[in-house]
């Protein structure tokens, strides 16, 4: 110490965040992320980098000559107060004197006895190593402690109304070690990430500049055209790049086609036994969601038909290829059915033909969007369930008038896809990469299906009823109506395996007896043990009924 006073160059300074973080860059090697895009100062709140915690940090320092209080406590008052207030958090490091003196243009010496003063009091150490650092223990009095402020922060009631609460279709995670059978999930370990790279630097080399920029809200023509040509050749799609519109996820593109088609007031059925997610984004435009019977054959049209007399129907939202989550192919004759009613009605059919690729008995049915003569059915596909849903590629196809209305609403959202990633994409249609990879998968997926039914067979005998489905990435089994499904799944993910109780899937939230078990994420082995874990937790329930003696029977 013994500083104060010192160094008092009677200049103002006023030194701007840019400066600043040029400032905090210079006196660390190790940070790296100070700017923005166009070139702001980039101020995370809570960066961290490996190590050393050191955090970017955006000044107020304002000193003032021509106050009484020497710059030195000016500074000193600034730092404590970006201390007491969260903005300069316990561990981050300091920029040294020498440069922070160069950018608020005072004399060094003024810096030294700023810090000193806080250093006196605790809010500052030193390491022999070298640095001046926020204390990790700050001096007692100073309550407002960043993390308590954080915490205060998240638990504060909002000052304003929420609102009606938003629809949610969330799958619980699980905890890291429990095998997950309660998703319909590609095997993400068998992606073909080294040819996704390649083909992300490949784009990225010869269309750069093109790609980083913004583009069309679309999507990029390359995989629009690729999409297309995929959905000619192997669905009968009359899809063209102009009619295909690609999304962040076929999520996104069932929210764009609700926000463009449905209001308050609109009827729309849906399936009984279904697909909460698709539920959640119908639901937020204010439209009215009825269910319609779902049976071994997928959705019941006749009920439909009836429902469609009763009461307009502005649209109907159905998966027909692997019923979500039942896995039931909707026949031909309710297909033409289903066709005739809407195109009389003048009723949107929204198609999720999620799981296309995945038919393992005979041939794939076509989607009704193939057989649409009437300009009824909007068709939604995903990578997600070929690729991984991480990449959240996602694509509708619907006539040139629609496309152009969610063209604007998407606009009016996200402005547009990511470019690079789509052009990338594009590539593994075009070299082919992608058609090898679904080939590939299908025959692992069959051979899992396969494993699935057995492994439930052996360790679970006669609690569940199951059939191999005849396509898709999950099995729907029956499961005896004595055994409590909600404790069951409870104490399976106690016992290592995760999985949903039916009930999750229907629109009433009844009772149903059975379970939709995913099995494309896991290998043979793991389906053995997941299914041999699905049998423990069952017969370490409490013995309410014969349920336990059934699995106990089957291990
Ligand atoms: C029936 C169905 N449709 C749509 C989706 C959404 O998939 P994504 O948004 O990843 O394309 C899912 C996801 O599980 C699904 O099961």
């Amino acid at each position: 110490m013994g500083q104060r006073g010192q160094g008092l160059e009677g200049q103002s300074v006023q030194s701007g965040p840019a400066s600043w973080a040029e400032l905090v860059q210079s006196t660390s090697s190790k940070l790296v992320r100070f700017r923005g895009p166009a070139g702001e100062p980039y101020c995370p709140a809570v960066e961290e980098v490996r190590g050393e915690q050191m955090r970017s940090w955006q000044h107020t320092v304002v000193l003032d000559p021509s106050r009484s209080e020497p710059l030195f406590l000016q500074l000193s008052d600034a730092l404590q107060q970006d201390i007491r207030c969260g903005r300069l958090r316990p561990g981050t490091r300091l920029p040294g004197s020498r440069s922070l003196a160069e950018t608020l243009g005072v004399h060094r010496n003024t810096v030294l006895a700023g810090y000193g003063e806080l250093i006196a009091q605790g809010w500052l150490n030193t390491r022999p190593a070298g640095g001046t650092f926020v204390a990790r223990d700050l001096p007692p009095g100073s309550t407002r402690m960043p993390r308590e402020r954080l915490k205060a922060r998240l638990s504060l009631a909002p000052g304003f109304p929420l609102g009606p609460p938003v629809p949610s279709a969330r799958i619980p995670d699980f905890p890291p070690d429990v095998l997950v059978l309660a998703k319909g999930a590609p095997d993400v370990r068998r992606m073909p990430a080294a040819e996704l790279s390649r083909a992300y630097r490949r784009a990225l080399a010869r269309h750069g500049r093109a790609l980083l920029g913004y583009g069309d809200p679309r999507g990029h023509p390359r995989l629009r055209a690729a999409l297309a040509e995929m959905l000619a050749s192997t669905r009968a799609l009359p899809a063209s790049e102009e009619t295909v519109f690609i999304t962040r996820g076929s999520q996104m593109a069932l929210d764009l086609i609700a926000r463009a088609l449905l209001g308050p007031g609109d009827v729309v059925a849906v399936e009984g036994l279904g697909h909460p997610g698709a539920w959640a984004a119908l639901r937020l435009t204010g439209a009215s969601l009825v269910p319609v019977p779902v049976d071994a054959h997928g959705v019941n049209v006749a009920a439909l038909a009836s429902l469609a007399e009763q009461r307009p129907l502005r649209a109907i939202y159905l998966t027909p290829h692997h019923q979500f989550p039942t896995t039931s192919v909707l026949p031909a004759a309710r297909r033409m059915a289903l066709l005739e009613l809407a195109r009389r009605h003048r009723t949107v059919v929204i198609e999720d033909d999620y799981d296309h690729e995945f038919h393992y008995d005979g041939r794939p049915v076509l989607p009704l969007a193939s057989r649409d003569e009437a300009g009824v059915v909007i068709y939604v596909g995903t990578l997600s369930k070929v690729l991984a849903p991480g990449l959240r590629i996602g694509y509708l196809v619907a006539p040139g008038a629609l496309i152009a209305r969610i063209t604007e609403l998407r606009v009016s959202t996200d402005l547009q896809g990511d470019q690079a990633h789509e052009c990338a994409v594009a590539e593994l249609f075009e070299d082919g990469d992608l058609v090898r990879h679904v080939r590939r998968m299908r025959r692992v997926y069959r051979g899992r299906r396969d494993a699935l039914v057995e492994a439930l067979r052996t360790h679970l005998g006669s609690v569940v009823q199951v059939m191999p489905p005849a396509g898709g990435m999950a099995l729907w089994a029956r499961v005896d109506p004595a055994v409590d499904l909600d404790r069951w799944s409870e104490r399976g993910v106690e016992h290592g395996v995760g999985f949903l109780p039916g009930r999750r899937y229907a629109f009433d939230g009844g009772q149903v007896h059975a379970v939709r078990l995913g099995f494309t994420p896991l290998d043979e082995q793991e389906l053995d043990e997941a299914a041999r874990r699905m049998a423990t937790a069952l017969r370490e329930m409490a013995p309410r009924s014969s349920q336990a003696r059934g699995a106990s029977q089957g291990s």
